[in-house]
C-alpha cells in the first residue's frame, strides 16, 4: 500500500487538498495518508515551518500530495522562517529538480482564458522548470554598500551538472511529445543563461530526434500571448519557470487549473497546484480544486505508477468542465464542493 505525505498547508491548501483526497477516495485505491503540519501551520504548532517530523515523512512517503504555503501574518518574518521556506526546502531536500507545470485549453473553456479564443484553442504546452537551482538557492545577504546604502543580493547560478540534467528530462519529454523543446534564458545578458545554451546545445546531440531552439525569456514571455500554439515543451530555469507558469495559467483560464509534479532523478515526487495560498479568498469556498485534483492524478501516473485511474480523474475533470462546471475564478459560481462534487460526477 503506497504512502502519501499529505502535507495541506496553508489558506486555500486545505481546502484543495481536501477536495482532491475525495477524489482520490472515490477511486478505492490502495493507499494510505499521513498528514504533517507545513508552512505557516506549522510554524503556529511547532515554531518552524518545515519541521523535523514533517521532512522525515515526505522522505518515508512515496509521493507527497502539497496544497500551499503562504500565510500574510507571517509576511514580516525573517526568510529563513516565512512558510514559504517549506517549500522549498522540501524541493531541496528531497533532490526535487524537475518540476512539470502542464497547460492545455479545456474544451469548452476558451471563454475564461485571457485570450480570445482563436488563440487560446491550440494551447498544450509543457513547461520543465528547473526546481533547485537559480537565484533561489544561490548565496543570499544583506550588507551596507560603502556609502552605507542598504543592499541586497541573491547569487544566480547554475553548473553543467544541473543544466544537464533538467535538459535531459526536457528533451525525454518532448521526445514523448511532439519533439519540439524550447529552451528559455537570457543568454543575451547573463552568465548563468550563457553556460545553460551551451550545455542545453551539448545534451541536444543525444537528442537529435528533437527539434531544439533557444529563446530570451522576455520574448517567451510575449510568444506566450501572442501565439500560445507554437510552444510545445519549454525547458527553462527556476526563477523564468515560476513567472512563465503563472502566465501560462491565465492564457488557459485560471490559475486554478495548473498542477505540478516536483521530481528527483527516480520518478519520485511531490504533486501541487502551481498556484499559492490565495489568501484573499481562503476560508470561503471559492478555491478551484481543479490544480489541486489535477496534481493527484500526476501524482498517480508519476510516482505510483497508476496510469489507469490517473487518466480517469483527468478525464472526469475536463468532463465536468465541458458539462458547464466553473468555479468563481473561470466565471462561475460553483465552490471548492460543488465543483469537486462536478468531477465526482463525471468520474462516475
Ligand atoms: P496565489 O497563487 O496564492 O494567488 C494569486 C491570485 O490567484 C489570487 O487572486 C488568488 O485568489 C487566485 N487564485 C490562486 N489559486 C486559486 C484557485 N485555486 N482558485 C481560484 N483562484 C485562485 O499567489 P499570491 O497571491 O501571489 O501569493 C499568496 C501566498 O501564496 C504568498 O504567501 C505566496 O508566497 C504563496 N505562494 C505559495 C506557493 C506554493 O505553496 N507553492 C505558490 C505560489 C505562491
Ligand atoms: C511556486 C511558488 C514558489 C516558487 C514560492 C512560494 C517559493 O511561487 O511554487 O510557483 O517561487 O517556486
Ligand atoms: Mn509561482
Amino acid at each position: 500500500m503506497a504512502l502519501i505525505a499529505l502535507l495541506a498547508g496553508d489558506g486555500i491548501g486545505p481546502e484543495v487538498t481536501a477536495a482532491a483526497c475525495t477524489v482520490l477516495g472515490a477511486l478505492a485505491l490502495d493507499l494510505r495518508f499521513e498528514e504533517a503540519p507545513v508552512g505557516g501551520a506549522a510554524y503556529r504548532v511547532a515554531g518552524h515551518p518545515l519541521p523535523p517530523e514533517t521532512l522525515a515523512l515526505a522522505e518515508r512517503a512515496d509521493a507527497v500530495l502539497f496544497g500551499a504555503v503562504g500565510d500574510p501574518a507571517f509576511d514580516a518574518l525573517e526568510r529563513t522562517m516565512r512558510p514559504e521556506q517549506a517549500i522549498l526546502g522540501l524541493r531541496k531536500e528531497l533532490g526535487l529538480f524537475a518540476n512539470l507545470r502542464p497547460a492545455r485549453m479545456f474544451a469548452g473553456l476558451e471563454d475564461a482564458s485571457a485570450l480570445r479564443p482563436e488563440i487560446a484553442g491550440r494551447i498544450d504546452l509543457m513547461i520543465v522548470r528547473e526546481l533547485t537551482g537559480d537565484v533561489y538557492f544561490g548565496d543570499k545577504g544583506r550588507g551596507l554598500t560603502r556609502t552605507g546604502l542598504r543592499e541586497g543580493h541573491d547569487l544566480m547560478r547554475y553548473d553543467e551538472v544541473e543544466v544537464a540534467r533538467i535538459a535531459r528530462t526536457g528533451f525525454e519529454i518532448a521526445r514523448t511529445r511532439s519533439r519540439r523543446l524550447t529552451s528559455v534564458d537570457k543568454a543575451n545578458v547573463l552568465e548563468t543563461s550563457q553556460l545553460w545554451r551551451e550545455v542545453v546545445n551539448e545534451v541536444a546531440r543525444d537528442f537529435r530526434d528533437v527539434t531544439l531552439s533557444h529563446m530570451y525569456c522576455d520574448n517567451a514571455a510575449m510568444q506566450l500571448v501572442r501565439d500560445p500554439g507554437q510552444f510545445d515543451v519549454i525547458v527553462t530555469g527556476n526563477l523564468f519557470g515560476d513567472i512563465l507558469s503563472d502566465q501560462a495559467s491565465m492564457c488557459v483560464g485560471s490559475i486554478g487549473l495548473l498542477p505540478s509534479a516536483s521530481l528527483d532523478s527516480e520518478g519520485k515526487g511531490l504533486f501541487e497546484p502551481i498556484h499559492g495560498s490565495a489568501p484573499d479568498i481562503a476560508g470561503q469556498g471559492k478555491a478551484n480544486p481543479c490544480a489541486a485534483i489535477l496534481s493527484a492524478a500526476m501524482m498517480l501516473r508519476t510516482s505510483l505508477r497508476m496510469p489507469e485511474p490517473a487518466g480517469r480523474i483527468e478525464a472526469a475533470v475536463a468532463a465536468a468542465i465541458a458539462g458547464g462546471a466553473r468555479t468563481a475564478d473561470l466565471g462561475g459560481t460553483l465552490s471548492t464542493g460543488a465543483m469537486t462534487d462536478a468531477v465526482l460526477a463525471a468520474l462516475g
